[in-house]
């Protein structure tokens, strides 16, 4: 078929080349967002005098009915169509003729991509915060009904003090939270309109750009034609959220597979978000959650895929560009799938206290609240953090632990420890006395859940 951009060339293009150029198998999705884009800018040519109301009428409710037959399955995406932008008009003008034709004034395909990117990438951005909002909402339910669950908390992946398991899993909710605000944040950038920039330099016709931008629902316009067409900064910055999203949903997973292993046994994940082995029966593997640190490569990938195609290049518009859409709709695509996977697998997981709080016990994670405790005795920190590690050292070489130490052992380290100690290091009251601004304390966790309450 003759291009519709046939004029200095034929436009019978060498085969290979063709189907090398198309990008209709991957920007096909976007047929929405360049229908509806095409319809505002029907009524603006129309409203500023630059085509007649009647052909604006035909022109959109014909793209109305190409919605709809697409939607319908009536109509199918032709696969050997150079891009969804140029096949919708090759429909639109087969349906209504010349009419069909007018549609293109005072725009290029340059400007047309980009404002259909943005559309879709404005929706995806609230798709995706919603998804968000799931998962903090079932970290935040799982830290409601286990509140006052002891574990172990670590550094360097050792025992280093008890904290509670809601805490825990606050903290993941913080990251979570804070990725909806970065991409509520990379939204106000997306949601600024290029169409009318045309293909470099804007047009001559007599354009309402703020118009246009307004029935799309747009917060503004792009002031620089040349930069409306060569910006690609919101899929980066969106691509950056989403790979810090995944780079939390990857931790969170890692805790995942560490805490339902043999050695860990923190939590069991239901049936539902687990698999089998086809050898070993006895096996419950973790796939979702490996799948989700697994995939955080590749996310990073479309991330920096897109860093590179866009390095280099000179303004305005270069082909390179259509290398945008398959890296950010492989990322959009694989962050919403984690995600969606993520929530129900969070909710449904079950606790195992006791494990958490037998291991708890061990790794004299208490070891602070001692040399804490001498403090309050009056000793300074340094002397009763050296008094805290012998008595410490002297419990691994006897087979004591910080609880079962008998009060005239302890009086051999130091004259200030009294039958008070006990008190002091039970894993529950380390806890507990944790209740500075964001610490591991009840209170300070139900401060925390009030706090994500309100930001939901
Ligand atoms: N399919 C192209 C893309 O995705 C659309 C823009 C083409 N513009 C052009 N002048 N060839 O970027």
């Amino acid at each position: 078929m003759a291009k519709m951009w046939a004029g200095r060339t034929a436009g019978d293009v060498n085969e290979l080349a063709d189907s090398f150029n198309s990008s209709i198998s991957f920007d096909s999705r976007l047929y929405k967002q360049d229908i509806t884009g095409s319809m505002a800018h029907a009524a603006m040519l129309s409203a500023q005098g630059i085509i007649s109301s009647d052909d604006a009428d035909s022109i959109i409710s014909a793209l109305k009915q190409i919605l709809q037959d697409i939607e319908s399955g009536n109509l199918q995406i032709d696969p050997k169509a150079e891009d969804i932008h140029m096949f919708v008009e090759q429909v639109l003008t087969e349906r209504i003729g010349d009419t069909g034709k007018k549609l293109h004034t005072a725009r290029s395909r340059n400007d047309q991509v980009a404002l259909d990117l943005r559309l879709y990438l404005r929706d995806y951005a609230d798709e995706v915060s919603s998804l968000l909002k799931d998962l903090v909402k079932a970290l935040k339910t799982q830290a409601e009904k286990n509140i006052d669950v002891i574990m172990p908390g670590y550094t360097h992946l050792q025992h280093a003090q008890p904290v509670l398991f809601s805490h825990y899993m606050l903290a993941y909710a913080m990251m979570f939270l804070r990725d909806i605000e970065r991409i509520k944040d990379c939204r106000k950038r997306i949601n600024v309109s290029p169409i009318g920039c045309c293909a470099l330099a804007g047009t001559t016709y007599d354009t309402d750009r703020a118009l246009e931008a307004k029935k799309l629902g747009f917060d503004s316009v792009c002031l620089n034609s040349l930069d409306g067409v060569s910006d690609r900064d919101f899929c980066v910055e969106l691509l950056s959220s989403l790979s810090l999203v995944m780079t939390h949903l990857s931790r969170l997973s890692e805790e995942l597979i560490l805490w339902s292993s043999q050695e860990f046994s923190f939590i069991e994940l239901s049936d539902d978000f687990t698999t089998g082995s086809s050898i070993m029966p006895q096996k419950k593997n973790p796939d979702m959650a490996e799948l989700c640190r697994g995939k955080t490569g590749r996310v990073y990938g479309d991330l920096m895929g897109l860093l590179t195609t866009l390095k280099g290049l000179p303004l305005a518009y270069n082909k390179d560009m259509q290398e945008d859409k398959e890296g950010v709709f492989d990322a959009c695509d694989t962050v919403k799938m984690c995600l969606s996977v993520c929530a129900p697998m969070i909710l449904s997981m079950k606790i195992n206290k006791e494990n958490m709080l037998e291991s708890a016990k061990k790794g004299f994670m208490n070891a602070t609240d001692l040399a804490d405790y001498l403090v309050i005795k009056g000793l300074p920190f340094r002397d009763a953090y050296k008094i805290s590690g012998s008595v410490v050292a002297y419990c691994i070489q006897t087979g004591h632990i910080l609880e079962d130490l008998p009060l005239s052992e302890y009086k051999k380290f130091s004259t200030l420890i009294s039958d008070d100690v006990y008190q002091a290091i039970d894993l529950a009251n380390c806890v507990q006395k944790r209740s500075s601004e964001g610490g591991t304390s009840t209170e300070s966790v139900k401060k925390q859940l009030a706090f994500l309450e309100d930001a939901l």
